[in-house]
């Protein structure tokens, strides 16, 4: 595997593989990677010629600049995860080779981008966007794989990947799980074994809710009263929604797809923990 660190460089390596016809798969992360990415980065390995997986901690998406500092940084492990998993290049850029001057761009993509965490997390979307445009500039991927974990983050891009008409595929992944149920996340290495215990909580309550036979409002109150009831949780919130567009559902009816989507804070310090589960 090739650990890449310019623009350049870039560019050089996948040229030579565009022109022999290669298919390219992209993997965008920002380090501390664990099996979740690694599923993407097998997924692309099996349906390209060449894996790209760029680590890049983005500033720009941090709206809290506590939560920049204390995102976990792994690089070795990283690079020695995606050996295993077969991918050919790192992509490991410096802020000042992507960022050489302040990125001024502003996208919206109303209403994926302003309900939810877009709601809590003022520009959080604007600096995904900033990035993942770059990189699909830059790498001009045929295809490139996201976790639905961060299930919001995916109906944007498909946004604006369809506005600013890049020719690739987005796909989708599957999220991937603690044996508890717990979503896997980088955030959780900052959690103690006792808090990732109550963490396992969110998704078997929205599990639970499944099954309920409440109403659309009745289920999104039954899951925060359910989880604020637990010591050491608290609900930001819970919102069941279209599951293409974003927007708000009142009825069960409402939208072929219909997703509920979740942030926790978790524990003392307190960790901010994102899930989501499909109704239909
Ligand atoms: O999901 C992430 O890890 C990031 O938001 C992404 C897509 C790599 C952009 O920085």
């Amino acid at each position: 595997m090739r650990v890449i660190n310019t623009i350049q460089d870039l560019k050089t390596c996948l040229s030579e593989a565009r022109k022999a016809g290669k298919s390219i798969g992209l993997v965008p992360t920002m380090g501390a990677l664990h099996e979740g990415h690694a599923s993407l980065v097998r997924r692309s390995v099996r349906e390209n010629d060449i894996t790209v997986v760029s680590i890049f901690l983005n500033p720009t998406q941090f709206n809290d600049p506590k939560d920049l500092e204390r995102y976990p940084r792994t690089l070795e492990a990283d690079s020695r995860l995606l050996e295993q998993c077969g991918a050919q290049v790192a992509f490991a850029p410096s802020v000042k080779e992507i960022y050489p001057e302040p990125d001024t761009r502003h996208f919206s993509y109303p209403p994926t981008d302003s309900v939810m965490e877009g709601e809590r997390r003022p520009g959080h979307f604007n600096g995904v966007c900033q990035i993942v445009s770059k990189l699909f500039m830059m790498v001009e991927p045929t295809r490139a794989y996201f976790g639905e974990k961060d299930f919001q983050q995916i109906c944007v891009i498909r946004r604006m990947a369809d506005d600013l008409g890049f020719r690739l595929e987005i796909v989708p992944c599957p999220v991937v799980r603690e044996e508890s149920g717990l979503a896997m996340s980088s955030r959780n290495t900052l959690l103690t074994a006792d808090e990732k215990v109550l963490a396992a909580n969110i998704y078997r309550v929205m599990k639970e809710s499944l099954s309920k036979g409440l109403s659309v409002r009745e289920t999104e109150a039954w899951v925060v009263n359910e989880l604020n009831s637990i010591d050491g949780l608290e609900v930001e919130y819970y919102s069941i929604v279209d599951g293409d567009t974003l927007a708000s559902v009142n009825d069960w009816n409402d939208a072929p797809h219909i997703v509920g989507c979740i942030t926790v804070y978790c524990g003392a310090t307190p960790i901010r923990l994102i899930d989501h589960i499909r109704y239909k």
